[in-house]
């Protein structure tokens, strides 16, 4: 039985279209998972979409559409990219699939069961309008990350993980298995940042919004991400379900290809999951670097954002799949430029290995009509260059084997280089001269048809599509000569080959007249998409202004308990810029209700006002104090606030309002 392999790449948050930056993880997976078919391997390859959040509900919101509307749309575009790119991917999973929802649902039954999850209350900042807690860390200036405006000390009911009862157990996993965390420069990042000097147990679920899976034994509750998508790579596989066949076949993962960014969720929070869940870990977790724009990460508010569609249909998936894997060293940060993709695509591409097919294929077809002779001399130039396939063909794999996609490449470019100066040393344009000289002709140009064999072997994980147009023009099609192993094997194509001209494979391209039409093109392109955008955004918003106010009917008006009050007290919240703690007597009741009013009301401007309470909201704890209903207020369009009362100063409060 063959041997498996189980690679998966991070699955995607759909809430923005993918850019080159996501293209490069992918790319990266899939020429591993394609290398490894080619050995031999039963390969799964798994990709996906991390679908739940508060930002796609915002999203989706703002569009007026439901979130699985929206994720559906989006996901539909993924897979389209990933088909542009020729990502053989075995299986998509969306964390909105059936199948995960209900899988995750049972592991955090099952850790909650046996107390690896437990409830507690999650303390951090809060952003009002944005409805999300950050860290101190997540900061920015003291204030929301997102929207840059003030936040508060807040708490939350929430479940926690165990995270740091694991502690142990993760350091010692990881030093010794030193391959368990790639490159090693990202392991010695987990054990001295995170690990050694401590770990906080985790916060896995959330009350402040509803897009997510429900926590089945406490409705109030979603999973909160991490768990959801970590998940995905067993439950991918049938992990908890009536058939877990494939679970039991290919995990534990061979490898977890993943941004440097994203290192410490998987190799500390899956294993410690794992762990409890008292599953085998992963082999490894590959934390591969950015690629960059400018020195930047590349970002929409930053606009520049390259779309890999637009660079696939103009320079084709091959070339850009080799220009990502090439030039940026796998596991660093690596910059995009549109000189060094053409600059690529000009000397690796067209005059290498473009040139060199070309040149083969011309000189068959010139000196001997299309069809190679069998009979041939050896040369004295011969043996460097069988030498220099034998030392890559062995090099390819190892490097492979330790994803060093860029120094395989180089291996590969070596032995093309090779073959090139062959060309110079043997000269086939001086023997083709001399009749006496046919078979060292014949034997010149048989070698660099079999250099060019081997090479487009080694070259079927990085680029899909080539070889086959190599194979077509070299006129092989027997699939023995063409298996990875047969790569190892000098001599292997057959002695006879009648040749077939084509369209050059990579034609070369004009780098300043390029240059200047891809900037524009590329601003075309975005202003276009911008355009898309912002058409989309006046659909949406006209969609919304229909849908905003629904209608409701009298009986839903009726469940609004609406009163009139009278601030009694009010003083503000210790450690809160934003918050007023109000007491409110309403009829023969004194309500204490929190209202985020502070930066427009002092507790002096409060005092003795007449306000209008909605009273029967559910009572909600914040910074430790309880909040008991909401006082009406209103907020034009500039944030200008304004309470909402009764035009008689006397009126009596507890009164009811319909
Ligand atoms: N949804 C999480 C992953 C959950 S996995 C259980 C996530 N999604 S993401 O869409 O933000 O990122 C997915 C992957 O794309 C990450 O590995 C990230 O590093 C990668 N990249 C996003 N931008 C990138 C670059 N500019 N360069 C290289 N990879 C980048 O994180």
């Amino acid at each position: 039985m063959a041997k498996t392999f189980y690679i998966t790449t991070p699955i995607y948050y759909p809430s923005d279209k993918l850019h080159i930056g996501h293209s490069y993880c992918t790319v990266a997976t899939d020429t591993m998972a394609r290398y490894k078919r080619l050995r031999g391997y039963d390969v799964k390859f798994l990709t996906g979409t991390d679908e739940h959040g508060q930002k796609i509900e915002r999203i989706a919101n703002a569009q007026g559409v439901t979130p699985k509307e929206y994720v559906d749309k989006i996901v539909a575009g993924v897979k389209d990219l990933w088909k542009a790119l020729d990502i053989s991917y075995d299986q998509f999973i969306r964390t909105t699939d059936d199948y995960h929802v209900a899988s995750v649902q049972k592991i955090f039954k099952q850790l909650y069961d046996q107390g690896d999850i437990y409830k507690s209350e999650y303390e951090g900042w809060y952003c009002t309008p944005c409805e999300s807690f950050y860290t101190d860390t997540q900061l920015v200036d003291g204030k929301c990350p997102d929207c840059g405006r003030e936040v508060e000390r807040l708490k939350e009911e929430s479940y926690f993980f165990r995270l740091s009862k694991y502690q142990d157990r993760l350091i010692k996993h990881i030093e010794e298995h030193p391959e368990f965390i790639q490159p090693q420069s990202r392991q010695n990042e987990m054990l001295n940042n995170f690990l050694r000097p401590g770990l906080e147990d985790l916060c896995v679920s959330r009350t402040t919004f509803k897009w997510g899976i429900p926590v089945t034994f406490d409705d109030k509750h979603i999973v909160y991400v991490w768990v959801d998508a970590l998940s995905n790579y067993i439950t991918a596989l049938g992990y908890g379900s009536d058939d877990d066949s494939q679970f039991k076949k290919y995990w534990p993962a061979d490898v977890h290809v993943v941004g440097k960014e994203i290192v410490r969720f998987h190799s500390i929070i899956w294993p410690a999951m794992l762990m409890a869940l008292n599953l085998p870990l992963p082999k490894q977790v590959f934390g591969h670097g950015w690629l960059i724009i400018d020195g930047g990460k590349i970002s929409k508010s930053k606009g520049n954002v390259v779309d890999p569609k637009f660079l696939v249909d103009r320079y084709g998936v091959d070339a850009i799949r080799y220009f990502l894997l090439r030039e940026i060293a796998f596991g660093q940060d690596g910059n995009f430029t549109n000189e060094a993709l053409i600059q690529r695509i000009n000397s690796d591409l067209a005059n290498d290995l473009g040139n060199l097919v070309s040149r083969t294929v011309g000189m068959i077809d010139k000196y001997f009509g299309g069809k190679l002779p069998a009979d041939r001399e050896a040369t004295e130039f011969d043996a460097s260059l069988t030498e220099t396939a034998a030392s890559v063909t062995a090099k390819v794999d190892e490097l492979l084997d330790k994803m060093l996609f860029t120094d395989a490449l180089t291996e590969i470019w070596t032995l093309i280089r090779r073959a090139n100066k062959y060309v110079d040393e043997t000269q086939p344009w001086i023997l083709a001269k001399d009749e006496t000289q046919k078979a060292k002709l014949a034997n010149a140009l048989y070698n660099l048809a079999e250099a060019i064999r081997i090479v487009s072997i080694l070259i079927q994980p990085f680029m899909p599509r080539s070889p086959k147009k190599i194979w077509e023009q070299l006129g092989i099609n027997d699939e023995a000569v063409l298996t990875w192993d047969s790569a190892k094997v000098w001599g292997s194509l057959p002695a006879e080959i009648v040749i077939k001209k084509g369209d050059v494979i990579f034609p070369r391209i004009d780098m300043k007249k390029e240059l200047a039409e891809l900037e524009a093109a590329m601003k075309e392109a975005q202003a276009a998409s911008v355009t898309n955008q912002m058409k989309a955004a006046e659909e949406s918003a006209e969609e919304l202004a229909k849908e905003a106010v629904p209608e409701i009917s009298i009986d839903d008006f009726d469940k609004v308990c609406l009163k009139v009050g009278t601030v009694v007290a009010c003083e503000k919240m210790k450690g809160s810029k934003k918050l007023l703690k109000s007491q409110i007597k309403i009829g023969n009741e004194t309500r204490q209700i929190l209202s985020g009013i502070a930066p427009k009301y002092t507790p002096e401007d409060m005092v003795g006002k007449k306000v209008v309470v909605l009273t029967n909201l559910p009572p909600r704890k914040m910074m430790g104090e309880e909040s008991n209903g909401m006082i009406l207020v209103a907020e034009d369009e500039n944030g200008e606030l304004s309470i909402v009362s009764v035009d008689k100063s006397d009126f009596a409060d507890g009164s009811s309002i319909s």
